[in-house]
């Protein structure tokens, strides 16, 4: 399951922001977008399948997330703060229910934060934001474990988006991202 409009509008905080991206090489556009007009924008398979897009990280403040729609799907990209980041640190990856880190990028490594964040220090968390369970969006700064929660069945991940409590088998998924400036993302 899909947000709808109608949940995707209650499920926005004020640190959640909902930005969205058309296909190809560009760089991501604001706007005030919900699933109806996202899906109406997406390209087909095929350009979908090449697409990278570019993502300004400098208006993005500690401990906020923003969300872009890339290949029709929502991608969470949290810049963590230093707490975040120590107790994603601290917890041994036999304590996870999934160990596996589920990066994309490299694939098959144990899932310390270290294999999951982006950057080195930890700052920057890309993945994407569809729960591993039955597919809903899951809600940021939420859960037991200070990192997302998905309401539909009750699964907790922690600040490096592992699950930690409920029916979910995986951890969220980090895709291939990469820095190309200092502030500029590109995913894909
Ligand atoms: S789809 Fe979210 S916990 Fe089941």
């Amino acid at each position: 399951m899909i947000n709808t409009p109608e949940n995707a509008t209650t499920t926005e905080t004020r640190r959640d922001f909902l930005y969205y991206a058309t296909a190809g090489a560009g760089t991501v556009a604001t706007g005030a977008a919900v699933w109806p007009l996202i899906n109406s924008l997406n390209p087909s398979a095929d350009v979908q399948a090449l697409a990278k897009i570019h993502i300004d990280l400098s208006e993005i403040e500690a401990g906020t997330q923003l969300t872009v729609i890339w290949r029709g799907k929502p991608v969470f990209i949290r810049r963590r703060t230093s707490e975040d980041i120590e107790e994603a640190r601290n917890v041994e990856v036999d304590e996870l229910p999934d160990p596996i880190d589920r990066n994309q990028s490299r694939p098959g490594l144990p899932a310390t934060d270290e294999n999951r964040a982006l950057d080195e220090s930890g700052e920057w968390l890309v993945m994407i934001g569809v729960y591993t369970h039955l597919g809903c969006v899951p809600l940021a700064d939420a859960g037991d474990f200070g990192g997302w929660f998905c309401p539909c069945h009750g699964s907790h991940y922690d600040t490096a988006g592992r699950i930690r409590k409920g029916p979910a088998p995986q951890n969220l998924l980090v895709p291939s991202a990469k820095f190309t400036s200092q502030n500029m993302l590109e995913l894909g």
